[in-house]
Parts: C-alpha cells; structure tokens; sequence
C-alpha cells in the first residue's frame, strides 16, 4: 500500500512563487509515489478576517490552480476543510491534549498576535487544527516550505502525546522540505519571508500575475551596493533571485555560478524575470480553462471532499473510543 501524504494552504490571498516553489510544485511531484490528499483550509484562513465572498471565491480559484498545476482528481483528493467536519471535531479531541504553553510558543502565532490589538482564540488553536488536518489522514509525509517546520513538530508532540494517554492512534508524520526554494524572500524586503497577507505593491510575484507585472516587480526587486552577482558577497536580495531562478530551472550549485558569477543586477533581474514570465505562462492558461468549467470544477471538490470524509470519519471514531467517549 502507498504511504500517504496530506498537505494543505489558506485560500487566503494571492497565492504566489514561494508558495508554488515551496510547496505546490512538490504536490504535483509526489503524486504518483504517495497516496496524496491535498487540502484548502478556509478554516485556517478565518482565524484573521476575511470578507465572505473573496473566501468562497479563494477556495474556487485555488482548487483551479491546483489543477492548473497539474495536481490529478483521478490520482489525487482535492478537498475543502470546512466540507468535511471531521477536521473540527479532532481539532476538539486533540486540543484537550495539548498544553496552552505549546501554542503560546510558536512563531507564527507570535507574529501573527503582534499585529492586532485584540488576538482571537482561533489564532491560537491554528496549529492544533493543523495537526487535527495531518493526523486525520495518518499522513507520513508532510511536503511544505519552511516556514511550517515548527506547526509540524508540534503535531507531531501532539500525536506522541495522545499516544501515550490513549494507546497507539496516530502515524507521526515526517516533514518534507523542498531543497531549493524552501524560503522564498519578499522581493522589496529580502529580510522578510515571502507572504500572502503582505499585499504591497512590490512584496510578491502571483501566479496570476500578467507578465509585464511580474516583470515590473522582478526588475524593482532590492539589492544591494555591490554592481554585480558575486555568490559570496552579495546580498540576500541578489542571493532570492538567485534561488528563484535556481528553483524554477532545477539547476546545480555549479551550473548557477557558471551562469551568473560576475554577472551585473539589472542582467540577473531580466535574465530572472523572463524565467519566472515563461514558467507562469503555460500555468495561467491552464488556470483560465479549468476556471470556465465551473461544473467540472464543483464535482473535483465534491470527490475529493468525499474520498477524504471516508477515512476522516474512522480516524475520529477510532480516536474517540480510545478517548471513551461516546461512538
Ligand atoms: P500557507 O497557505 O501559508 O502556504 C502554503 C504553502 O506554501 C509554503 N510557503 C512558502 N514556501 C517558500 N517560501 C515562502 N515564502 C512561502 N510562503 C508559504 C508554506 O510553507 C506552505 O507549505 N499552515 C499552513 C496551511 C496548513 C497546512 C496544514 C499545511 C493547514 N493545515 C496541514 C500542511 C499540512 C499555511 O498557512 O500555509
């Protein structure tokens, strides 16, 4: 039997390169070793507000830029969280295991807190409802970028922990970090991760985004004093169009030095934009098609969400008899 992988995104903003170079290209990558199950958590993404309409709308252009991507229905579940309650209720189960001081620790929550005057609980219970999504699915590998590595520990102290208490209910799950691209930077901030819900101007390269956009952001991308690519010197601005680049072409250490040792930044930032314009393009094409059939669309949803509601409904029965409650 296939080992079985569950990942997840917010459809919570302009899904974006370092999105797609740390995590969705690897989605479509392991379908065909793993028994995939790929989720959209618009439950995640409501612990900070969002409009209704963008919401739903969200949840139906990512399921298309999965497929854009080339994610396969007939291979792999895509699924919606909030269609499938199952993702709640363990949520319940798990948060009664897990100590208030764990979450209260984790850096995105940390983050994510500093920036309101009020912190609303859900933001806290995040991970707890992401480890519920994993152990659901008793998913062994993980595949997301960098920033989930902590969200993914936690889940699986979690699960340790609930075996412990109730008897052996839950695969601990491995993280799986892309080797390139793993941390994508925001272009006008290179000290700050790229990110959906820093919407200014220049932060981030959609994958929706038109080419002479795209462009116009690549060639006002911050770099630094020095006049040309120098793999030591240079700065992080230079060294994330770098790995921008390297991601999205697969190419060796060696192969970039080669390629860009010496070269000057407004070069780079052309020789990049061009890279990053012509890997988007088949990608949107493919996006507008899959968006105008809006029925086809609906039934990939209602699949996935059934083929994932059918093993989500055993794990929790299984996890609430351990727990003696009532099944
Ligand atoms: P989200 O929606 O923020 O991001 C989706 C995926 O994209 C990766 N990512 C990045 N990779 C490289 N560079 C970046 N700048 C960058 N920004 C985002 C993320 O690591 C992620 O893999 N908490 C998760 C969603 C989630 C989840 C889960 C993930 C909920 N339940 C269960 C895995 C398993 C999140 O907010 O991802």
């Amino acid at each position: 039997m296939k080992k079985r992988v569950f990942t997840a995104a917010q459809p919570s903003g302009n899904v974006h390169i370092g999105n797609y170079l740390g995590a969705f290209r690897q989605w479509a990558a392991v379908q065909d070793d793993y028994e995939c199950i790929f989720g959209i958590v618009d439950m995640h993404a409501i612990t900070v507000y969002q409009d209704p309409k963008d919401l739903s709308y969200r949840t139906r252009e990512f399921a298309a830029i999965l497929l854009a991507l080339g994610i396969d229905p007939a291979k792999s579940a895509i699924m919606v969280q909030s269609a499938v309650p199952e993702h709640a209720e363990l949520a319940w189960l798990l948060t009664c295991v897990t100590p208030i001081g764990w979450l209260q620790r984790m850096t995105q929550f940390k983050t994510k807190a500093a920036r309101y005057e009020e912190v609303l609980d859900g933001l806290l219970q995040y991970p707890v409802l992401m480890a519920a999504d994993i152990l659901l699915y008793n998913a062994s590998i993980v595949p997301v970028g960098d920033d989930q590595t902590q969200h993914l520990e936690l889940t699986r102290d979690v699960a340790d922990r609930f075996n412990r208490l109730y008897g052996e209910t839950f695969v601990l799950p491995a993280t799986k970090l892309p080797t390139v691209g793993a941390r994508i930077m925001g272009l006008d901030d290179p000290t700050k991760k790229m990110s959906k819900s820093e919407d200014v101007g220049g932060h981030a390269v959609t994958l929706l985004d038109p080419p002479e956009v795209a462009r116009k952001k690549i060639m006002r991308a911050q770099t630094d004093s020095h006049p040309e690519v120098d793999f030591q010197l240079s700065g992080p601005g230079v060294k994330n169009l770098l790995q921008i680049y390297q991601a999205f072409e697969g190419l060796s250490d060696d192969a970039m030095k080669a390629e860009f040792a010496g070269m000057r930044y407004g070069d780079l930032k052309k020789r990049v934009a061009e890279c990053v314009v012509a890997r988007l393009q088949p990608i949107q094409a493919r996006f507008k098609e899959v968006m105008a059939d809006e029925a086809g669309l609906h039934r990939v949803l209602d699949e996935g969400n059934a083929r994932a509601r059918t093993i989500a409904m055993e794990t929790v029965r299984v996890a609430k008899e351990r727990m003696g409650l009532f099944v």
